[in-house]
């Protein structure tokens, strides 16, 4: 099934592409992280080179009828499509992509769109008879089927309840739990993910998009309530893993906005800022893409806004390159360049763009964006991909006329001046990950509820400590370290590179209540609960503060007994490898054996004024 037809290019500039540009090359699903790094199933980075063709999210402005076009977000009507289905055959469509260099396509759809189960209109879809009939969930189905057909990765994102145009103030988008309990939202996310399993170029499930303030309340990162964007998509992307498939990308986008938009009123976007002190552990360790959002005309601290909600903070186009730079790396880009910590993981720019005649302010600030996203190798996704370019929104990387034929006016059609930087970027070359694979350092974190990331505890009920808050390194990791007191966290590793021992076949674990392990008294004074010879642990239970159990799984070889040494941290921070794997707890006390070293022992006290918290590690190599 190849293309239909030649290029409908009006000049032969697009005939004359190396061919390299011209088909999404060869790639292996399904994707999972190295590091920073996606990389396909041979291993081979995947970077995501996408953009977004929208339009199943919704145009419509949100007042008027939504099949007046002049309704629609600068005129450009999607009905609840892929936009510009109504006019330009699909497949001119995907050739067009094939051929400015991309791989991917963030493909945003609205619940609404979901549940519409009305057949649409012939004229919506009228360059594209073989649709006639469809509700618009089967479009975006035909839709995903025709792009994985031509090797596209597709990443599906939520982004609107309602169909209509995103992101404005109180359009009711604003938050994944909006007058519905998390539950009907995550049971929403299995089932659109069941629905693509038998697809395995559909590569990613992006949560939610711009996860931002309403009327009343902020959204927040660790606080474990109901406006907690941290919980909510921890709790979807471990539940899209366990239950619908294994296999998919979990895109967490960072927080948006908070505030009001008022000079002298705290207000801003914290981004990924938090996941510096609080970064996500999923079940499976390999599956977290971070992702944010960035455009000229809003700021760090800057809604975007003209008029009404404009402060005098900078716009990200008004910062100098260097401060841009610092800017994007702190608030985001730091996952991706700070190669062993908890929060290293790949970052996708899944939003940025600039339009043609969007005026000469927004130009550095283009450049200096693809220069940070080529210097830095960084995954991202253009906004948007599709629009019409006769609608006075001239932003799209691929637009055409609205009459018939359709005409494309697209990026590689004239003189764009935001060609030769695009070609460049989807053009530079991809860094493969380093043979030696980085180590994983996953938190665990048991100050709200319990934090099972193992699959074979899950699967075999997970409640291996009944009425204690529970926490399970994901399989394949062990526990590393702890701290005491305060927050409730441990640091997981697997540190491949020291060449560890790992869990024995039959997955043996022992719950140690008990002294029963100690041989000597490596923790005078303290109570120790030990694992058995041979055994390392890979989880803990606490009930308040005090240590209730830990949890000790059967190595697959023996383990030497002679090189035990006892880390104190009730009094301090003690890291045997220095920083390695990051703060994971920040502002407490944390003890964390070396890297080549396994936690064999836990110590605490209950004696007078001790809270029974961890306080001792026995650490073993
Ligand atoms: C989401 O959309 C559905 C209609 O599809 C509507 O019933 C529901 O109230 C909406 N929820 C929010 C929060 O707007
Ligand atoms: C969702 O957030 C609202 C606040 O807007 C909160 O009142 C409500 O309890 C949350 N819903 C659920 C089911 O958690
Ligand atoms: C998408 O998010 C909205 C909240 O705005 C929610 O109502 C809906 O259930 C979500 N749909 C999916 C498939 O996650
Ligand atoms: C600007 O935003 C940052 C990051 O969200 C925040 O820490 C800071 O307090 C904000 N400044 C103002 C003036 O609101
Ligand atoms: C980005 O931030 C990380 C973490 O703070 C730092 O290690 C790295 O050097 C920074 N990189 C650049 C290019 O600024
Ligand atoms: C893309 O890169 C190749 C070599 O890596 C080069 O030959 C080609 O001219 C580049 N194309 C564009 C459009 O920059």
């Amino acid at each position: 099934m190849r293309r239909s037809g030649p290029f409908s290019c009006l000049l032969a500039l697009c005939l004359l592409l190396p061919a390299a540009l011209a088909l999404v090359p060869d790639w292996t699903p399904p994707l999972s992280t190295r590091g920073r790094y996606i990389v396909d199933a041979t291993g081979a980075r995947f970077k995501l080179k996408a953009a977004n063709w929208h339009g199943a999210s919704g145009t419509w402005e949100g007042s008027g009828d939504k099949n007046d076009d002049t309704k629609s977000h600068s005129g450009e009507n999607s009905h609840v499509l892929a936009l510009g289905l109504q006019y330009v055959p699909i497949d001119e469509m995907l050739d067009s992509f094939e051929a400015i260099g991309i791989n991917s396509i963030r493909l945003p759809f609205s619940n609404e769109m979901i549940h519409d189960t009305s057949v649409i209109p012939d004229d919506w879809i009228a360059a594209n008879p073989q649709l006639k009939g469809k509700t618009p969930l089967e479009v975006y189905d035909a839709v995903v089927a025709a792009l994985t057909a031509r090797r596209f990765a597709v990443i599906i994102n939520n982004h609107t309840n309602k169909s209509r145009w995103c992101c404005g103030v109180n359009d009711g988008n604003e938050r994944w739990n909006e007058s519905q309990s998390e539950d009907a939202w995550i049971a929403d996310w299995i089932s659109m993910v069941q629905r693509y399993k038998s697809n395995p170029r559909v590569v990613g499930a992006d949560l939610y998009n711009e996860v931002r303030r309403d009327l009343l309340n902020d959204p927040n990162w660790g606080d474990y309530d109901a406006h907690d964007w941290y919980l909510a998509a921890h709790h979807a992307g471990d539940r899209i893993l366990t239950e619908a498939n294994k296999d998919i990308l979990i895109v967490i986008e960072g927080i948006n906005w908070f505030g009001l938009p008022v000079d002298g009123f705290p207000h801003g976007r914290p981004t990924l800022d938090p996941a510096h002190q609080l970064s996500h552990t999923l079940v499976q360790p390999d599956k977290l893409v971070y992702s944010a959002h960035f455009y000229g005309y809003t700021g760090p601290n800057h809604s975007g806004a003209t008029g009404i909600g404009e402060t005098s903070d900078p716009r990200y186009q008004d910062l100098s390159k260097a401060d841009l730079f610092a800017v994007y790396n702190s608030s985001a880009a730091f996952v991706a360049l700070s190669d062993d910590s908890h929060f290293t993981h790949p970052l996708w720019m899944s939003e940025f763009g600039s339009g043609i005649d969007t005026g000469d302010a927004q130009k550095p600030w283009w450049f200096n964006t693809v220069e940070f996203l080529t210097t830095y190798d960084i995954d991202f996704s253009f906004w948007p991909l599709v629009g019409f370019s006769d609608s006075g929104n001239n932003w799209a990387l691929q637009a055409w006329t609205r009459a018939s034929p359709a005409v494309r006016h697209g990026l590689l059609d004239f003189d764009d001046w935001r060609r030769d930087s695009w070609l460049g970027l989807v053009n530079a070359t991809a860094a493969q990950p380093p043979a030696d694979v980085p180590a994983h350092w996953r938190i665990l974190n048991l100050d709200a509820e319990d934090y099972v990331k193992s699959i074979t505890l899950l699967a075999r009920g997970g409640d291996w400590d009944s009425g204690a808050r529970k926490g399970v390194c994901p399989d394949g990791l062990r526990l590393l370290g702890l701290s005491s007191s305060g927050r409730a966290r441990g640091i997981c590793a697997d540190t491949p590179s020291a060449g560890g021992a790992t869990w024995g076949a039959a997955r043996d674990t022992e719950v140690v209540t008990s002294e029963t392990h100690v041989a000597a008294d490596w923790a005078s004074g303290f109570t120790k609960y030990q694992c058995a010879d041979d055994s390392f642990a890979i989880g803990y239970a606490l009930r308040g503060a005090k240590v209730s159990s830990v949890l000790c799984a059967k190595a697959d070889r023996v383990l030497g007994q002679d090189t035990s040494r006892t880390v104190w941290f009730n009094q301090g921070d003690q890291r045997a490898d220095g920083n390695r794997g990051g703060d994971w707890a920040v502002s407490q006390y944390k003890g964390q054996c070396a890297s080549d070293e396994h936690v064999a022992g836990v110590a605490f006290s209950t004696a007078w004024a001790r809270n029974g918290s961890p306080a001792a590690l026995l650490c073993r190599k």
